[in-house]
């Protein structure tokens, strides 16, 4: 393995061998990394990471701005296969799988493993075409009253079929910023997927919209195990049941996200989240 890269900072601050806290968990790992490494060309953007996410939790990557969050969470779900100048080696499983085994259908895998991204991309097609498209393409419909049943489904669990019934063959990208990312969410969910995924899904909305979208991560909980990068402390805090802190491309420190805020193990995390830097 090259680690030829360690930044100045990195040595300055002396990582601990492994992880600080409890990266690991006992019995209910949905996906597991051990040994990550991703880099892009020579350049190594997350280092010698090893975690498990837990089934029905909802996870927050934390740490300041470039250090690895989106990078590893790409990783989960091999999005950044569709990087060229990027490779990721060590181990990554889902439900004991090997995601980056060579007969895994990278399509099947991005439907189990589900993205919801920064800024909301719905396709420039009806709310109706928008969550019907996955399962479409997925071939998981044969009549059209499936079709319809999962699309009222999706847009239910997201949220959002209240303030859209009645206008579901109108534009997606004509809805409210908040609108658009649970539409985003419904159009993930309707390929029944088992993680999502989600990169700073909030930092594109306002308050109210956020604080919609952080009530409807929890209630999503309960049938999906989500993954989520925030730049915010206040967010993961609300949200998660475990936290990840990254650092130039280390996990420095996870755990209880109750712990990690309020009795870290680490001094890099105590700096971080009482925002001595960031
Ligand atoms: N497509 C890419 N090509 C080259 N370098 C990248 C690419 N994406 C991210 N990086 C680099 O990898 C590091 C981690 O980036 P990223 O995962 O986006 O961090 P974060 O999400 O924590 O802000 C940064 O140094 C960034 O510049
Ligand atoms: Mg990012």
């Amino acid at each position: 393995m090259k680690d030829e890269q360690h930044s100045e900072s990195a040595q300055e601050h002396a990582y601990p061998e492994t992880t600080a806290g409890k990266p690991t968990v006992e019995d209910n790992a949905k996906v597991s990394a051990r040994g990550a490494n991703v880099y892009y060309g020579e350049k190594q953007a997350i280092k010698n990471v090893s975690l498990d996410v837990g089934a029905h939790e909802v996870t927050a990557f934390i740490g300041p701005s470039g250090c690895g969050k989106s990078t590893f969470l790409r990783a989960l779900n091999r999005m950044n296969d569709t990087i060229d100048i990027c490779r990721v080696t060590g181990d990554f499983r889902l439900d004991g799988e090997d995601i980056y085994d060579r007969k895994v259908d990278v399509v099947q895998l991005r439907a189990r493993v589900g993205m919801v991204f920064q800024k909301p991309n719905p396709f420039p097609k009806s709310i109706f075409e928008n969550v019907a498209y996955g399962p479409r393409i997925h071939g998981l419909v044969a009549h059209k009253s499936e079709l319809d049943e999962i699309v009222h489904t999706s847009l239910e669990r997201a949220g959002l079929l209240g303030e859209v019934k009645d206008r579901l063959d109108t534009p997606g990208t004509g809805l409210s910023g908040g609108q658009q990312q649970r539409l985003c969410i419904a159009r993930a969910i309707a390929v029944s997927p088992e993680v999502i995924l989600m990169d700073e899904p909030c930092s594109a909305l306002d308050p109210i919209a956020t604080a919609k979208i952080e009530e409807l991560i929890d209630e999503l909980r309960e049938n999906y195990t989500i993954v989520i990068v925030t730049h915010s402390m206040q967010q993961a805090a609300r949200v998660s049941q475990r936290t990840a802190f990254f650092h130039l491309g280390n996990l420095v420190e996870m755990g209880d996200t109750e712990t990690i805020f309020t009795n870290p193990e680490h001094k890099l995390t105590q700096g971080y989240i009482t925002g001595r830097f960031g």
